[in-house]
């Protein structure tokens, strides 16, 4: 059975069970902090389990994607560990419970996979005799098939806490030749004999986060079983890899590494290659980029582990990248996000695998080092700053250092390792607080947590309302007073309050007996706005009605960014490809910061066309119109939308700009793009891998800058007395011009540096028989010094110069030996770093040819005088020794 019908017959089944079967969440949790990735089929339901939130019905049944790492060292070594996988799922929230959710999958696994009876056993967790007799008398299983396990087995649940309880499940026996071969071998045994297909879990119970469980308010069920797994065991095989889920991918990488069969740690190699291209891609898919923190982190690690294992079985460059587009053709139809944003992905992966591969070998070098000195010093322990400088500067994660010393029976110092990363993240850290909206936690706003406020701040800039709530100092306050700080809460208010880039709004606050001017709004952490700012005159009570106004010139500005932004996004989609995504934003009054998606630099042409295109949509005057839809509609519109996940389904609110751009957004906006006046883009940059930042300014800052430049072409014009439209030629002038000096310059200098070396030939000395000439010139860089050398060279075919010359208060010595005196034993490397310490400073060369610096120039006669003394030195250890003394 294909495993594309497992997933199939899978959700029909749990369909004619009465199941609504929804598709595939995020891999990114959505309103969950306490979670990394989602790594279970329940995970994205947890508020449905709790009763928080209503589910759109009380039985659901889903295919997941999941991600989980624990086991990532385990991958390639068994045929049963995986870090991304598929998990088939059935739920009950409140609904079924115990009975049917054990007769269903029964029911499953025996009259629609057709399991032999005699290959399967359950587990039940030892205290709970309900699930035990249900097996033992309604399904009929033979005891000795039943096995009880204990908390770490049989009792499931997420790490961070959530939803859980006890859990019973469904293996697959592969047969003794697969197992350990202990006559006592049963389920809950490590080998790799029984398979474990199918968790059902009975969620009771909530883990709190003081660690504490309590009763949930109503019975659940959740189900797990994994794709992979069930596809093993229906195509009669004993590992993923031979799966149809995982061949294709791996004749792929075969193919690409010459055709050759390969085992032993090969074999793994190929293996980890395969099963991390899978999660590498879905990552990415979902909206994760490569970083040092977080997801990011784990998708990096993940590449970059296969990236060296690839190497290790001779796969170089974007191999990785390579296998998307098979990827999506096996499971596009069933997760269009890998067919849609193929080339997003491919994209991503392809620029982190080559900025890895330039510091892959250079660290594995590094690493190879470490090690050799362990060795030596009869070590097994990397110190942990080393593994820190790995990671900081080559990009090594812990993990592959720890992988790679693992191979040579060696470990990290992982303390020490993660004492210095928590350092430099704290670093990161503070450095971003400072920055950040209110830095405060949620607890400071523990008083508003009930509060609503009613935004009505899209029509309207000015709004009655009534004080709710004062905060001093994060303290309650039933009245504030001229002077002092203030957070004020409002029942309504017209305040944007910082979100989706947008900057928040300024204005008054205004009530009888007093005036407070509010500098900013923003959210609390739970979702409240705040109105930041000071008590004018007079005072502020809790009560008081207000009259709330934005400070509107302001807030036109800022519209006119947003728009410009959606202007600007649809412009880069169309004009550099629809790969173009938004990654971040800014918008400011009159100015915006456009983070997005793409692999190069803008050419200047790309950036004219850009900075064009949204002028030409910002004079067609289109009218701006903001609709309140469903998001499946606003799709089928075109709407813009990347990551949906993270919007309320029924009701997103579409920005359209006439038909030219349609995007999802809470922002405010102009009514017509005329409105914006100008759009001028400032800058271009890359801000990381795959992103790129452009800045840019709209209404008045927008004319402003045009106005500066033309201003500095004028003064430029003035200055060289020309017309602006000759400016470039003039520039092109006077660089030839400033060209013909400079050569004529330095024929000078040549010409002058000859007669300079005609007067110096007179004061040679001959030392032992031995030329010496030592003088201190004129001279400007190290370069004129070797030229006058050389010059001293063409006239005396046997001799040992050092000149010295002092530019900018720096001294600079250069000396030569020709060649018969370096057969004597002379070295001008040796005579140039004795003289550079007189001067105080240093330098090399070769015994031929050899330079220095130095910071005193008042010690350069002294240093220069050493020079003959030196030579006498050289010439006695010479002939002592007896011969050459070149290295
Ligand atoms: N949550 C359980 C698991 O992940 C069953 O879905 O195994």
């Amino acid at each position: 059975m294909k495993s594309s019908e497992i997933r199939s017959i899978f959700l029909d089944f749990f369909t004619g069970k009465g199941h609504l079967v929804m598709p595939s969440f995020s891999l990114i949790p959505q309103n969950d902090p306490t979670l990394l990735l989602i790594g279970a089929g329940m995970a994205p339901l947890k508020p449905y389990f709790s009763g928080e939130r209503k589910p759109p019905h009380t039985r659901i049944a889903t295919c997941q994607k999941c991600v989980r790492t624990p086991d990532i060292d385990r991958v390639g070594h068994t045929g049963r560990h995986a870090t991304f996988f598929e998990m088939l799922g059935n739920f009950s929230f409140g609904d079924y419970f115990k009975e049917e959710a054990i007769e269903w999958a029964w029911e499953f696994v025996r009259e629609i996979l057709r399991l032999p009876a005699e290959r399967l056993w359950v587990s039940v967790f030892e205290e709970d005799d309900e699930s035990y007799n249900i097996w033992r008398e309604r399904i009929g299983l033979p005891a000795e098939r039943i096995v009880r396990l204990g908390r770490e087995d049989n009792f499931w649940e997420i790490g961070t806490g959530g939803p859980c309880g006890p859990c019973s499940e469904i293996y697959y026996d592969l047969g003794a030749e697969e197992g350990c071969g202990r006559a006592n071998c049963i389920p809950g045994c490590d080998c790799d004999r029984y398979l474990e297909i199918w968790n059902l879990v009975f969620t009771q119970f909530n883990r709190e986060p003081s660690g504490e469980l309590t009763l949930l308010k109503q019975k659940n069920i959740d189900t797990g079983a994994g794709l992979e797994r069930l596809a093993t065991v229906m195509q009669g095989v004993t590992s993923f890899y031979e799966t149809d889920l995982f061949k294709p991918l791996m004749a792929y990488f075969v193919d690409l590494a010459g055709g050759a069969e390969l085992d032993g740690s090969g074999k793994v190699s190929l293996r980890i290659v395969t099963e991390h291209s899978r999660g590498i891609a879905f990552l990415v898919g979902d909206g994760v980029l490569p970083s040092n923190e977080g997801r990011g982190y784990v998708l990096r690690r993940l590449i970059r582990r296969a990236a060296r294992h690839g190497r290790l079985i001779g796969l170089e460059g974007s191999f990785l990248a390579g296998v998307v587009p098979l990827l999506a053709e096996l499971m596009g139809s069933v997760y269009p996000e890998l067919r849609e944003r193929r080339d997003f992905i491919m994209q991503v992966i392809a620029t982190e695998e080559e900025r890895f591969q330039e510091t892959l070998a250079m660290g594995i070098d590094i690493l190879d080092d470490y090690i050799q000195e362990l060795k030596q010093k009869g070590e097994k322990c990397l110190p942990g700053e080393l593994a820190f400088k790995l990671y900081d500067t080559y990009g090594f994660p812990l993990d592959l250092t720890a992988e790679i010393l693992k191979e040579h029976g060696m470990t990290v110092d992982r303390h020490t390792f993660n004492r210095h990363l928590s350092e430099q993240q704290r670093r990161a850290r503070e450095a971003r607080a400072a920055s950040e909206s209110g830095g405060k936690t949620d607890s400071a706003y523990a008083a508003a947590r009930d509060l609503e406020t009613v935004f009505t701040g899209y029509d309207r800039l000015e709004e009655e309302a009534e004080i709710s709530l004062i905060l001093v100092n994060g303290d309650a306050r039933e009245r504030a007073s001229a002077g002092e700080s203030v957070e004020i809460f409002l029942n309504r208010t017209p305040f944007y309050a910082e979100a989706g880039g947008q900057i928040g709004d300024s204005g008054v606050i205004e009530a009888k007996g007093g005036r407070a001017v509010i500098a900013r709004a923003f959210f609390t952490p739970s979702g409240q706005i705040v109105h930041e700012g000071k008590v004018q005159s007079g005072h502020l009570s809790t009560g008081d009605r207000v009259a709330a106004r934005v400070e509107s010139v302001r807030r036109r500005g800022v519209c006119r960014s947003h728009t410009a932004t959606h202007l600007l996004h649809r412009a880069l989609k169309d004009i550099l490809g629809e790969h173009v995504n938004q990654a971040g934003s800014l918008v400011a009054p009159d100015r915006l910061r456009f983070d997005f998606t793409h692999f190069k630099a803008l050419s200047p042409e790309e950036k004219r066309q850009v900075e064009k295109t949204v002028n030409k949509v910002i004079l067609e005057n289109l009218p701006v119109t903001a609709e309140q839809m469903t998001l499946s509609e606003a799709r089928r519109r075109g709407a813009v939308a990347l990551f949906t996940e993270k919007y309320d389904q029924d009701a997103v609110r579409v920005i359209s700009a006439g038909d030219y751009s349609k995007e999802l957004c809470g922002g405010t906006h102009v009514k017509a793009t005329g409105e914006i006046g100008l759009f001028r883009l400032i800058s271009e940059e890359g801000i990381g891998s795959g992103l790129r930042r452009i800045e840019a300014l709209t209404g008045m800052e927008a004319y402003r800058q045009a106005a500066a430049d033309a201003s500095l072409l004028q003064e430029l014009a003035l200055k060289w007395k020309v017309a602006p439209e000759q400016l470039l030629l003039k520039a092109e002038e006077l660089l030839e011009a400033n060209r013909e000096l400079e050569r004529l310059n330095r024929q000078l200098k040549e010409r002058l540096h000859g007669y300079t070396v005609k007067s110096l030939l007179s004061g040679v000395e001959v030392v032992e028989g031995v030329n010496v000439l030592c003088s201190a010139v004129n001279a400007e860089s190290f370069e004129e010094l070797r030229g006058m050398t050389d010059l001293i060279k063409n006239s005396l075919p046997s001799v040992v110069a050092v000149l010295g010359a002092v530019h900018e208060g720096k001294v600079m010595l250069v000396g030569t030996v020709t060649d018969d005196l370096v057969k004597r034993g002379l070295q001008a490397n040796k005579i140039i770093a004795a003289a550079a310490r007189r001067v105080g400073g240093g330098g090399g060369g070769r015994p031929g040819m050899a330079q220095a610096g130095g910071k005193d120039p008042a010690a350069l006669p002294q240093a220069l005088r050493l020079v003959k003394d030196l030579v006498r030195e050289q010439l006695a250890a010479g002939s002592e020794a007896g011969g050459p003394q070149e290295k």
